[in-house]
């Protein structure tokens, strides 16, 4: 028999979750405000996406395909796969909810990193399960520390490759060496929402790795650089087994039909991507000297976004500094959160913005402009 409670009470550990506070929008009295907190383009989506978009609002009556198969057939065509491995999500965050709301359960334990992204540790504690932390190295992912964090209770590793917030990556050799190292019924989860912007020759987003294992899955996300955070759009690459278990659980229609319209012409225009990602590679390499030369460090990142780190002896303090640009409209990401209490994370934005920051930290370091 039940015990009767004075009112409904969630299962445990769901009142110890922190929820996941987004990247900062406004800052008040600023005529013009860059929102350079959340690794969105400045270049906005593809205008075949925003076409499609539009196309689709002519038939809001009607429920969206509940198999996105518009979508997944453009990018399995895309990217070489078979849209029977793909399902998509709302936004990838929902993606790595289903993961841990269908793999865990009480009692068992799902690896983060250091500085891993927020979401995998909310999404593992709503699942009943224990986060387990593996330190990092470099902030960046180290493989000797997860394989020691495994126990006979892990069911299931989180690794973001290329990392939030920190922009570090591990070559497909040590993913591989991880996934020679797991138990074989552990998942693998390798998040690749910044795969698109890597440009180094020993990187692989995991296609590879998924194709020849059964216990690795990868995710992608249409919020970085094709521009559509705002539709929701996330996929994943998976052995049949996990597609077919996540299919029992997920929405019927989780997908809205604009979401699988505008991601399906998105993904088409791949010379908008390589424009956008040249664009990106441009300002990570002036951003980073010039935040160098001013006195700054800032982790190597092969993302869309710098990790700022601000000298501990001198006073000037990340807190100062975020509070200095939001005056100036310039809203970077604290990221006390996620284990660096003294940097702030720029995403890159339009080149006034990139300037502006540049001008602003130099001035707030004590260099002349
Ligand atoms: C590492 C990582 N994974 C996943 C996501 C979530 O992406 P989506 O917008 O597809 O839910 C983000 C977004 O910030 C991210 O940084």
């Amino acid at each position: 028999m039940s015990v009767e409670m004075s009112k409904p009470v969630p299962r445990p550990g769901i009142l110890d979750i922190a929820a996941y506070v987004p990247g900062k929008e406004h800052a008040p009295g600023v005529a013009r405000v860059y929102k350079l907190s959340s690794n969105e383009t400045p270049l906005g989506p593809s205008p075949k996406a925003i076409e499609a978009f539009k196309a689709a609002a002519g038939n809001l009556e009607r429920y969206p395909d509940g198999q996105a198969l518009e979508l997944r057939e453009a990018i399995a065509s895309v990217h070489g796969l078979n849209p029977a491995n793909i399902l998509c999500g709302n936004g990838s965050d929902e993606l790595l909810g289903l993961l841990c709301h269908v793999y865990l359960g009480a009692g068992d334990e799902g690896i983060i990193t250091e500085h891993g992204f927020l979401v995998y540790k909310i999404q593992i504690m709503g699942a009943g399960a224990t986060p387990v932390v593996a330190k990092e190295k470099d902030h960046t992912v180290d493989v000797d520390a997860i394989l020691a964090a495994v126990t006979d209770k892990t069911k299931i590793v989180f690794i973001a490759n290329p990392g939030n917030p920190t922009g570090t990556y591990i070559p497909v050799s040590e993913i591989r060496r991880l996934q020679a190292g797991l138990p074989k019924h552990v998942i693998l989860v390798l998040d690749a929402a910044y795969a698109e912007y890597v440009r180094r020759n020993d990187y692989e987003a995991g296609i590879e790795v998924v194709s020849s294992n059964a216990n690795v899955v990868m995710t992608r996300t249409f919020s970085k650089v094709y521009g559509l955070a705002a539709l929701r759009v996330g996929w994943m690459y998976a052995p049949a087994e996990i597609i077919d278990a996540l299919n029992r659980v997920r929405g019927p229609f989780n997908m809205n039909a604009p979401a699988i319209a505008a991601g399906a012409a998105a993904i088409r225009d791949q010379s908008f991507v390589q424009e956008a990602v040249s664009y990106n590679h441009l300002w990570i390499e002036k951003l980073t000297s010039a935040f160098e030369a001013i006195g700054l460090k800032v982790t190597p990142s092969v993302a869309n976004f710098v990790l700022i780190h601000f000298p501990e002896a001198d006073g000037r303090r990340a807190t100062d500094a975020d509070e200095f640009l939001t005056s100036r409209g310039y809203i970077l990401r604290a990221v006390r959160g996620y284990g660096f209490p003294n940097s702030l994370r720029m995403s890159i934005g339009p080149e006034e913005a990139n300037r502006g920051v540049i001008e602003a930290l130099t001035e707030f370091m004590g260099h002349k402009a």
